[in-house]
């Protein structure tokens, strides 16, 4: 994957890690690190969206922070339209930075509470000329919001209306890849469900092309062409998001799976089983096998000695697993 990036290829993610520093025990002490990403791959073809998925801390944010260059990768690159956003200059990346845009979780947070809904949706666009309040009047209308909204302030607005001006100001750049970080986690069910109709409209309409994050497998279910599974930093799991959330290859998906919430054909949400409990974080990091391994049901002896490579398992599908 290192060499030429297929044209139609908007992101490309190449063996991606991620090391946060943590501070020294003492003077003398070891520099240590957290590893939250190890050896990731994915690409994402224009138009299309690519779910990743898993739990708390398995280290999905990360992964966004480095494709959205607020933070650089230990190793590994990424390119967005064929471009490593991690060698350009500062001065390059600004400009470069209107190809690709984020969504955060948090309607509240993400939006300045003193700057006005026009300041807000034009601020990625870095000027205020008449091109920039034509294509703020644009977006607020492409989610479903007037141009007259553009004076007030985010408080006069609803959590989905506020995700709908964060939705608006990634969309002012006409950028062609938006990540979304769990975008619609914050939200009310019936609120969740306008507001992905809404991204899946604009995906229609404008060509998107979307890293879509959540926890929610239904949600990611009803978003996403593409999934990939993460646990521990890794991935566990990769293929068409129908295939792998109908048949999973790996136990982790299966239990993952099996423990969420889905939407059945009523379209109501029905609970299932949780897991068992997770076993200590510890155990994880210092076998040299699996990560998932102290955890799995399918464990083998293999799989406590062994790292499994993500190899496929069936046409268009990829699992790191012994027992797969
Ligand atoms: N700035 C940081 N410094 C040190 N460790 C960090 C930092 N940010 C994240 N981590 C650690 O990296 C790992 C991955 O975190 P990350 O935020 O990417 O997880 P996540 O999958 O987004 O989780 P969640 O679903 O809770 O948002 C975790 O173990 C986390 O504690
Ligand atoms: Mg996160």
């Amino acid at each position: 994957m290192t060499g030429v990036v297929p044209p139609n290829e908007v992101l490309t993610v190449d063996r991606l890690r991620l090391d946060y520093p943590l501070p020294r025990a003492s003077l003398f002490a070891a520099p240590r690190a957290v590893r939250a990403v190890s050896d990731v791959s994915f690409a994402i073809s224009r138009g299309r969206t690519l779910g990743l998925v898993g739990e708390s801390g398995c280290g999905k944010t990360s992964i966004a922070k480095m494709v959205m260059a607020i933070e650089k990768p230990t190793q590994g690159n990424i390119r967005i339209l064929g471009r490593d956003i991690h060698r350009m200059s500062p001065r390059e990346l600004l400009g470069f930075r209107r190809h690709f845009q984020m969504v955060f979780q948090d309607p509240y947070g993400s939006l300045n509470p003193r700057h006005t809904v026009g300041r807000i949706v034009g601020e990625p666009a870095r000027n205020s000329d008449a091109e920039t309040r034509a294509r703020v009047a644009a977006a607020l209308e492409a989610v479903g919001l007037k141009a007259g909204d553009t004076a007030k302030y985010p408080h006069q607005f609803s959590g989905g209306q506020r995700q709908r001006i964060a939705i608006a100001r990634a969309l002012v750049t006409r950028p062609d890849l938006v990540v979304a970080d769990e975008p619609v986690s914050a939200l009310d069910l019936s609120v969740q469900a306008q507001v992905l109709n809404l991204l899946r409209d604009l995906r229609e309409t404008l060509g998107l092309t979307y890293l879509f994050i959540s926890h929610d497998l239904a949600v990611v279910e009803y978003l996403c062409e593409d999934i990939v599974v993460m646990f521990a930093g890794r991935i566990v799991e990769r293929g068409s998001a129908r295939a792998v959330l109908t048949a999973p290859a790996h136990p982790y998906t299966a239990a993952l799976r099996d423990a969420m919430p889905r939407i059945d054909r009523a379209g109501t949400r029905r609970s299932r089983v949780r897991p068992a409990a997770d076993k200590a974080d510890a155990a994880i990091a210092m076998s040299p096998g699996c990560p998932y391994a102290p955890r799995c049901k399918r464990a083998i002896a293999r799989c406590t000695a062994e790292m499994p490579e993500l190899r496929p398992v069936a046409p268009d599908r990829e699992a790191a697993c012994h027992v797969a």
